[in-house]
């Protein structure tokens, strides 16, 4: 129980920890661009899928917490629909979080704070944020339960959890178009674009080692998340968590 599945390989936890900062590292430049030409944009619409759920009162002073945020694509999705909001973004990895500035200007809203931290140790008061968005970022963690229990620590009674991850489609035929996609195309287009195939390869293994949506809610529930409910998109490709600390 020591290791960590990094994809395919099993690796040591702190090995993990220092392999998926390298991937962020190789892939900073380009993440964006990559996200674009691996999903043909559909991206775009999981994460305003993804936003939309959001509800807070926008009467009120509100704060949210967008753990791993990266280049700042949430945040800036999230400020729009509630500009009266102030948004933490947490990331490990400093590369992605001065993408989030130098491609995504997101130190020009002044309500948006970035952080360079860990999401299995945030640094943040317990009970002290309304709202937290995990995209992409859970299955990344080296210790997810962590993570999870660190994301329910800082909400506040009442506070939404929201996580979007991938997951995998249940049609027979969908799926296999999605594994030749997968295997065959987009670590070569890693290659091409981002100058990183292993990276890319990592990306789809880590979604086939990633728990299945039941797992993955078993482990909200040992974290004490309560009344979650999965949000199928594209065939199952992508799943959206919404949960509620009680
Ligand atoms: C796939 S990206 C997702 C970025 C963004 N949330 C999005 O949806 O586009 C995963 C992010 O998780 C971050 N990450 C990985 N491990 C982390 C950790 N232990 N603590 C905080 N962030 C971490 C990476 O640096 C990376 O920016």
């Amino acid at each position: 129980m020591n290791k960590n599945d990094f994809g395919y390989e099993q690796v040591e936890k702190q090995e993990h920890y220092n392999k998926v900062q390298d991937v962020f590292n190789n892939v900073a430049n380009e993440y964006d661009l990559m996200n674009d030409f691996m999903s043909f944009g559909l991206h775009r619409n999981w994460k305003k899928e993804f936003v939309d759920l959001i509800e807070i009162n926008d009467e009120k002073k509100t704060k949210i917490l967008d753990l791993a945020g990266g280049t700042g694509d949430i945040a800036k999705r999230i400020l729009k629909n509630h500009p009266n909001t102030s948004i933490e973004v947490i990331d490990k990895n400093f590369m992605m979080l001065k993408e989030s500035n130098t491609k995504n200007n997101i130190l020009k809203y002044n309500k948006i704070n970035l952080i360079c931290g860990d999401g299995e140790s945030i640094p943040l008061n317990d009970n002290s944020v309304d709202v937290v968005t995990l995209s992409f970022g859970i299955r990344n963690m080296t210790d997810r339960l962590k993570c999870l229990e660190e994301c329910y620590r800082v909400l506040k009674p009442e506070g939404l959890f929201l996580c979007m991850e991938f997951s995998m489609p249940e049609n027979y035929t969908l799926r296999n178009i999605y594994d030749a996609w997968s295997f065959f195309v987009i670590p070569k287009l890693g290659k091409l674009i981002a100058k990183s195939e292993d990276s890319y390869k990592y990306l789809v293994e880590s979604i086939r080692t990633f728990p299945k949506p039941e797992e993955f809610v078993d482990i909200l529930e040992k974290a004490n998340f309560k009344r979650t409910s999965i949000k199928q998109l594209n065939g199952n490709i992508v799943c959206i968590y919404k949960s509620r600390k009680i």
